[in-house]
């Protein structure tokens, strides 16, 4: 079939499988172009078909040689239907990890629920005995809590008022003003429950308690902060709170790993466009600001460079991984330059609808955001007919 991009708000629903499979293929060509890395050779990833998770799962394969196991949930293609583009890129990144003499199994379902925890274990005792790294890499909007079956619900709204602020609708380019009413009832509380550390620390209790993890394990999740603009409705709203949590648990997961001598770190990372920050009003309009700052500066990163400088300048150096004073590994250190917040900041007071393709990266924007669901991906022919039931190799 010819699959064209059908975009409702900030979603896609559709996504190319040319597309995502070259995006897979640009990603490994990036990772093996900036040589080898002394990293863990049996990583478990944790959201894996996407974003930051997609580009750490290709960055301990292609980068480290890694054996890796992903876990996601996506939905495949029926006759017709493109699948979800986790989909597509999961299914390329085994064909191409495969090729390479690499193993590559993943399992598609809810990460947060017993069945697929065990599921994991299982996978790892049969093919891997043990991991070295776990990447916990997940964005969800909801979570049924695996001991009550109860539904929770994430929230993106400011703490204790109203806040105001510019946004942009990216698909018309049109800026204008919003403003999100406060959390109210268990919004601050249902956020943690679905963002925070709670089923990174349960992954880590099964895994530890099921013998899965090798002695010096460490687990790596991810985390935001970003400039003040945004502070309200993202470090210092709900999401803000479940990112507190988050990063508290890493410290509860290794006093928990003491014994085998593990380890459990946040990386702070860059705001970049993916399927979960799309969804946060003001935050596309700064990372277009952002995005043509960063470019002109040359210092721009998408996931895969970020994830690529993670590990090859923080994680795995052979010297101790340098942590800011709360403990945290930060790899968005150049989204917070001084200079470079300074003339987002500027740019930010005079932003509007007129002027916005001019002083933002909007097309940059834009792109990133069709190239998510592989649309828009630089030598694809879209005119050509594809095939949009694609396999994943492990899956059967
Ligand atoms: P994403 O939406 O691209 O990836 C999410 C992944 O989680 C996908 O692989 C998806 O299949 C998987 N997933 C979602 N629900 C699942 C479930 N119930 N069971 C199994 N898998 C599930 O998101 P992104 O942006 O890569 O986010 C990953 C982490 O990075 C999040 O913690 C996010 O807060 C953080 N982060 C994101 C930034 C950004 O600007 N996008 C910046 C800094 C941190
Ligand atoms: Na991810």
């Amino acid at each position: 079939m010819i699959i064209e991009p059908r975009t409702r708000g900030f979603i896609c629903l559709t996504s190319h499988p040319t597309g995502c499979a070259q995006n897979v293929k640009n990603q490994i060509e990036y990772v093996k172009s900036k040589g080898k890395i002394e990293g863990a050779k049996k990583v478990l990833v944790i959201g894996a078909s996407t974003g930051f998770g997609l580009a750490s799962r290709i960055t301990s394969a292609f980068g480290s040689d890694a054996a890796t196991i992903g876990v996601f949930f996506d939905k495949p293609s029926t006759e017709g239907r493109p699948g979800s583009p986790g989909y597509y890129n999961t299914a390329a990144f085994e064909k191409e990890a495969h090729k390479a003499g690499l193993y590559a199994k993943s399992i598609n379902g809810d990460a947060f629920s017993n069945e697929i925890k065990q599921q994991v274990v299982d996978l790892i005792k049969q093919d891997l005995g043990q991991v070295d790294l776990v990447i916990y890499s997940l964005a969800s909007p909801v979570r049924t809590h695996p001991d009550t079956g109860k539904r929770y619900k994430s929230v993106l709204k400011p703490i204790g008022e109203v806040f105001t602020n510019k946004t942009v609708d990216f698909h018309t380019g049109k800026v204008s003003e919003i403003s999100i009413n406060p959390a109210e009832g268990d919004d601050i509380e249902n956020t943690v429950t679905v963002m925070g550390g709670e089923d990174w620390k349960m992954w880590m209790d099964i895994l530890k308690a099921e013998n899965v993890l090798s002695e010096g394990a460490t687990t790596v999740a991810y985390s935001y902060i970003g400039p003040d603009v945004t502070k309200p409705v993202y470090r210092n709203g709900t999401i803000g709170a479940a990112k507190d949590h988050l990063e508290a648990t890493a410290f509860k997961i290794t006093d928990e790993l003491k014994s085998i001598g593990g380890k459990a770190y946040v990386s702070v990372n860059k705001a970049l466009v993916t399927q979960a920050s799309s969804a946060i009003p003001v935050i596309p309009l700064y990372i277009s600001l952002l995005y043509k700052v960063m470019k002109e500066k040359g210092i721009h990163e998408g996931c895969i460079e970020q994830i690529q400088r993670l590990y090859s300048e923080r994680l795995y150096t052979g010297e101790e991984i340098p942590l800011d004073e709360k403990g945290r590994i930060r790899i968005d250190d150049w989204e917070m330059y001084e200079d470079v917040q300074e003339e987002v900041m500027e740019l930010w007071k005079t932003a509007t609808t007129e002027n916005l393709s001019e002083i933002g990266d909007l097309e940059g924007y834009s792109n990133d955001f069709y190239n998510l669901f592989g649309f828009k991906v630089p030598g694809v022919n879209y005119d050509k007919d594809v095939n949009e039931m694609v396999e994943i190799p492990s899956e059967n």
